[in-house]
């Protein structure tokens, strides 16, 4: 199919992709664009922090290993301003020209890792987050749900280089899930939490169901 000649979907849609590290999102994400690539939809992947070419410069300082001295408001501030380039550069035309934009975090990542895992203010968070996203929501938010301890287990056999983020102690995994999951009460309609233990075929499985709901 030309690249121009897909099933567009009026207004788009935009789905984010949340959880804690190893959850298991980027494996959903690549399924999910192959499968709804096949059936014809124009896809867009994009991922946070990062996407864009400004983006991902703020990406390497976000995750560099010698930035010991980041400061939570810097961190904060850096990720909502590859969010905003992000936001207006890709993912606002990509659901203008009809596509599926598929995103690998998006804002509820600030308000689980500044808010709930460093404690910075959550309605400040909030703001930040509107600001960056241009008030645009994701239609449907998955968040995938896993216990700090599994995702160490995973992340132990896993044998990459581990960024600044991933280093952080187990205590602060457990207090960003839980951050996820008091964001995921917050707006059950937008939420749907999934077991991020099952196989990763029987998740991929229900993603698709949920969002077969969009495409009729
Ligand atoms: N449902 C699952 N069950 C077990 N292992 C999984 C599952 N989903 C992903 N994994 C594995 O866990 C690791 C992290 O997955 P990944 O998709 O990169 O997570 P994330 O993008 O959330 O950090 C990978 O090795 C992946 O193969
Ligand atoms: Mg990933």
């Amino acid at each position: 199919m030309a690249k121009d000649k897909y099933s567009k979907i009026p207004g788009g849609l935009f789905i984010s992709f949340e959880g804690i590290d190893y959850c298991g999102k980027s494996t959903q994400v690549k399924l999910l664009a192959s499968r709804l690539g096949s059936e014809g939809y124009g896809i867009l992947v994009v991922r946070e922090p990062g996407g864009t070419q400004i983006s991902e410069k703020i990406r390497d300082i976000l995750l560099d290993n010698a930035n010991l001295k980041l400061a939570a408001e810097a961190e904060l501030l850096l990720y909502e301003a590859s969010r905003a380039q992000l936001t207006r550069e890709l993912i606002i035309p990509g659901k203008d020209a009809g596509k599926i934009v598929l995103s690998d975090r998006y804002f509820d990542s600030s308000t689980a890792y500044q808010g709930y895992g460093r404690g910075l203010d959550i309605e400040s968070i909030h703001k930040m987050n509107m600001i960056a996203s241009a008030g645009i929501k994701p239609d449907t938010t998955f968040l995938f749900d896993l216990p700090a301890e599994t995702a160490q287990t995973r992340y132990a056999s896993v044998p990459l280089f581990k960024d600044r983020l991933e280093e952080e102690k187990i205590d602060f995994h457990r207090r960003v899930r839980s951050g996820f999951l008091a964001i995921a009460a917050a707006e059950p309609f937008r939420f749907k939490i999934l077991d991020a233990d099952d196989d990763i075929e029987y998740i991929s499985g229900k993603i698709y169901t949920e969002i077969s709901q969009f495409l009729r």
